[in-house]
This record gives C-alpha cells, structure tokens and sequence, in this order.
C-alpha cells in the first residue's frame, strides 16, 4: 500500500542552505533511502546524497533524522507516524558539500596521525600463534564502518570548531585501543599517545557514542575507559614509574 508522506530535507551548501518541503510517495518496507531515491527521481534531480550499500554496511549514508543521527538506509519508514513529517539534515559535525553529503576527511587526518602497527623487527612470518582471547578483545573494534555518527554526537567536536585540532574522536580511541591490545604492537606508548596527542582527556564518558554506533561496539566502556585507566596506572603508578626510570638508564 503506498501513502503520501510530507518530508523535510535540507538543501543547500557549504555558503549556507534551508529545508526544502516535499510530498512523496512511500510503499511498505521502505526506508529513509528509498524516499531519498525517489525524490531524486522525481522532484529534486540534483538532491546529492552519498550511500552504497544500502545494508548498513559501507558506512556512507549517515544523516540526521528528526533531529537523530542514523543511517539512511537503515532507518524505516514504519519507524515514523503516519502523519509525522520525517526531516532529513546533513550530519551536523562535518562541513556541508551539498545537501546531505558532508566533507568527513578530518577522520581520515586523524587516524593518518595515529602510529601504524609496529610487529617486532625480528619476528619472521610463522613465529607467533595469536592466542584466540587476543583475537576476540580486538574484534569488537574492527566492527567499524566508518559512518562516524560516533563523531558526529561527541559533544567534544560537535559544537566546538575549535576542539578539532586537539580532539581525534571515539571512531580514533577504539582503533587507539584495537593497536593497544594487540599482542604483537611492539609499540609501548599507545595509550600515551591517545592522552598527548588525540586528546583522550577531553573525553567524559557522556556515552553518546556508544549510543549511536550502528554496530553496537562499546566503544566507552571496552575502549576509552580501558585507556583512561592504563593512561593513569602508567602516569601515576609508583612502580610503573620507577621501572620506567631504571630502564631508560
Ligand atoms: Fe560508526 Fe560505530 Fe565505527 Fe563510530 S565506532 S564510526 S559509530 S561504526
Ligand atoms: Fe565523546 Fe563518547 Fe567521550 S561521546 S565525550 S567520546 S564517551
Ligand atoms: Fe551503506 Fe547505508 S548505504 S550504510
């Protein structure tokens, strides 16, 4: 059964835009997508929109919807009243292109300064057995589909332009902590790092990201509060510090 619903979707670009009202047609078992496909089909050719798979696995179609964050692709129609108008905004974190498709690269420059995964120099392809437990403390993380609505709610960058520089985000802790756990990072400053450098300290465990992540990956409880927590065992422990001390001799 197809109805006529009234939608709401920003239009404009990085000079500034406004809500553009529409009336579209929607069937049974859509989703938020499939009106956005329609629209351009029918009444806004030049409506842009970023998606690919259209299973909530690539991560592209992240907007707001009614004020919520969410995937496009994801979000169904059933989900709203019949007479509810559905308003669809770009995320707000990120600088608009056009329409819903934002400029997302300062995730990208983040996670570039993040050290790569650094094995032993003289470990030799063969010579270690990951032990299964390793494997599943890291696979949570690599859940991730790079949507960064995680990013887009943490208040730390949301409303502050100027925390960007200093703040990597909850997508970049989780992958702070995955590199952390690895058994064979030969690294030892990865939580140090998350502290100095993409500013760990600014986070206060609001759980917003956690809230939002389409893979319901934890990421405060089993990624910034485990690096919080090593930050100031290592920082503050007695022992930690003084072993620290003798070696670097
Ligand atoms: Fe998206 Fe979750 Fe990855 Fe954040 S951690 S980018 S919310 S999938
Ligand atoms: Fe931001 Fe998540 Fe911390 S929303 S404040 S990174 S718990
Ligand atoms: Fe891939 Fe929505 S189109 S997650």
């Amino acid at each position: 059964m197809s109805t006529t619903r009234h939608f709401r979707v920003w239009r404009g670009d990085d000079e500034g835009g406004q809500l553009t009202d529409y009336d579209v047609e929607v069937n049974e078992g859509e989703v938020v997508l499939d009106i956005i496909h329609r629209l351009q089909a029918t009444q806004a050719p030049e409506l842009a929109v970023r998606w690919n798979c259209k299973a909530g696995k690539c991560g592209s179609c992240s907007a707001e919807i009614n004020g919520k964050p969410g995937l496009l692709c994801m979000t169904r129609m059933n989900t709203f009243g019949e007479d509810q108008t559905v308003t669809v905004t770009p995320v707000r974190t990120f600088p608009v292109i056009k329409d819903l498709v934002t400029d997302v690269s300062f995730n990208y420059e983040k996670a570039r300064e993040i050290p790569a995964f650094t094995p032993p120099a003289d470990l030799k392809p063969g010579e270690y057995r990951m032990q299964q437990v390793d494997v599943e403390r890291s696979q949570e993380f690599r859940k991730c589909i790079e949507c960064f609505m995680c990013q887009n709610v943490c208040h730390v960058i949301r409303d502050h332009e100027e925390n960007k520089e200093a703040f990597a985000g909850p997508r970049l802790f989780i992958r702070a902590a995955e590199l952390d756990m690895h058994p064979l990072d030969a690294r030892d400053d990865r939580k140090e790092f998350a502290k100095e450098e993409q500013g760990l300290g600014f986070c206060n465990i609001t759980k917003c990201c956690t809230e939002v992540c389409p893979e319901h990956i934890k990421i405060t409880d089993n990624a910034i509060i485990p690096m919080k927590e090593r930050v100031v065992d290592r920082k503050y422990d007695p022992l930690t510090w003084l072993g620290r001390k003798i070696f670097r001799r």
